[in-house]
């Protein structure tokens, strides 16, 4: 009985975050099509990207030491080929989630 209650409870409290991080991932995905999709491949299954020199998101994800740290560092330097897109902190987040979420586990 205390082990279920005790489950339970882990699993209340686990549900929100995992739901938020869902949320970012979208918000991440919906936001790489639309600015990044031009001269990355940003689709889950996508190896190639439409400018043959780019990597894939699916690539950078899989890069060795591609972490959540590794992503907000290269986000706050200059992208050097990219038109003049400002990146704001809050989408950095969500396009790290987003990327991170197609690291093979
Ligand atoms: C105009 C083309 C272009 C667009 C648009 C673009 N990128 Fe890039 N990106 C590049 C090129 C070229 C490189 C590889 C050269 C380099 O590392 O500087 C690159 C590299 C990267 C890398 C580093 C990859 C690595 O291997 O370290 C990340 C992360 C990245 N882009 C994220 C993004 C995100 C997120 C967006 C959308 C907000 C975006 N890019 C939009 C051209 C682009």
């Amino acid at each position: 009985m205390v082990r279920v209650l005790i489950a339970a409870v882990l699993l209340a409290s686990a549900a929100p975050v995992l739901a938020q991080q869902s949320t970012r991932e979208e918000a991440g995905y919906k936001l790489a099509q639309a600015v990044c999709a031009e001269c990355h491949g940003v689709e889950p299954e996508e190896r190639i990207s439409p400018n043959m020199d780019v990597p894939t998101f699916y690539d950078v994800a899989n890069k060795p030491g591609i972490t959540i740290v590794a992503l907000s560092v290269w986000f706050r330097t200059p992208h050097p080929t990219m038109p003049n897109y400002v990146i704001r902190e809050d989408e950095t987040s969500d396009l790290s989630a987003y990327i991170l979420s197609l690291k093979i586990q």
